[in-house]
């Protein structure tokens, strides 16, 4: 990236945060980096702890900027694009990681030529530990692509889609998939408890335990099915547990549950398309 790239995000919340954060982190110069937010104490906030320059109106933030975030809710995107609409003469590369909204319609609410990069980042991206999918429109440059490229790097590992449609079985996957591995600690807590183990000690356990195989599978080099039978010895407990778990049908839920996420997340998408 530029050492003069100007980078400036509407919305200072929980994501600008993160990306703020892992910029800084980065190496990324403080000086080229802007907020706009309405919320004045926030702002306040965000200037004493990383001594960026803060804006509260919009557009003129945008004017000066190179590279424009939208991270407000995907409800108010369009009135913040309207409000920027008429000051992007100098084509600045609009990045969008609001949830569901389209490219088309963003650029429509635009109305320009501007090139739009739309994200889906994940939670996990506040701990820089987050996975986004990122999809370009036709005029994005390669030379803008590593620029986002960078910008998500920092928070986490990125995956370009070729397909827009796409970005919504990325959110079924790893947008939602947080909370479905949260909902599995719950149940492994909750049976800890039931075989008479204390609920902290079943909570260690459980996060622990979670944790140590996500950075078995990140790491090794076998499959992730030679991993699982690598520690499932015949007649052994594991065998116990996963046959349990593939008579109830394990697959066929989890594959009905993230295909309810991929539904739900389409459905979303074109009320936000229609919403004017
Ligand atoms: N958090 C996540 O884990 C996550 C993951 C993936 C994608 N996202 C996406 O990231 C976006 C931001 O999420 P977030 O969690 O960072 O939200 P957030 O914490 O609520 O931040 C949004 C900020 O935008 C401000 N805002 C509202 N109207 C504005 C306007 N007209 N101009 C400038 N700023 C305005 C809000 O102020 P007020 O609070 O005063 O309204 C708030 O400070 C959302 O579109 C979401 O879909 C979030």
């Amino acid at each position: 990236m530029k050492k003069t790239t100007k980078i400036g995000f509407i919305g200072a919340g929980n994501m600008a945060h993160a990306l703020v954060s892992g910029l800084i982190n980065h190496g990324f110069s403080k000086t080229n980096i802007n907020l706009s937010d309405v919320d004045k104490l926030l702002l306040s906030q965000r200037k004493s702890e990383f001594d960026v320059k803060v804006f509260t109106d919009n557009l003129q933030m945008a004017k000066q900027c190179d590279v424009i975030v939208l991270a407000v809710k995907p409800q108010i995107l369009s009135s913040v694009c309207k409000q920027l609409n008429t000051g992007l003469q100098h084509k600045p590369l609009v990045v969008s990681i609001a949830a569901g909204v389209k490219i088309s319609s963003i650029n429509y609410w635009l109305k320009g030529t501007t090139p739009i990069v739309r994200t889906m980042p994940n939670a996990p991206a506040l701990l820089g530990k987050g996975v986004t999918g990122m999809v370009a429109s036709d005029i994005v440059t390669n030379q803008q692509k590593t620029l986002v490229e960078n910008i998500f790097a920092s928070v986490g590992i990125y995956f370009w889609l070729q397909k827009e449609s796409l970005l919504d079985a990325l959110a079924a996957l790893s947008g939602s998939g947080p909370a479905y591995f949260f909902l599995m600690i719950e149940s492994m807590i909750n049976a800890g408890v039931a075989l008479g183990l204390d609920r902290d000690m079943a909570k260690s356990l459980s996060i622990q335990t979670a944790l140590g195989a996500s950075i078995m599978a990140q790491n090794s080099n076998d499959s992730i099915q030679e991993l699982r039978a690598k520690i499932t010895s015949k007649n052994g407990t594991t065998q116990a547990a996963i046959e349990s778990f593939q008579n109830h049908n394990f697959d066929i839920i989890s594959s009905h549950a993230i295909r309810a996420a991929f539904v739900r997340a389409r459905k979303i998408g074109f009320e936000l398309d229609n919403s004017e």
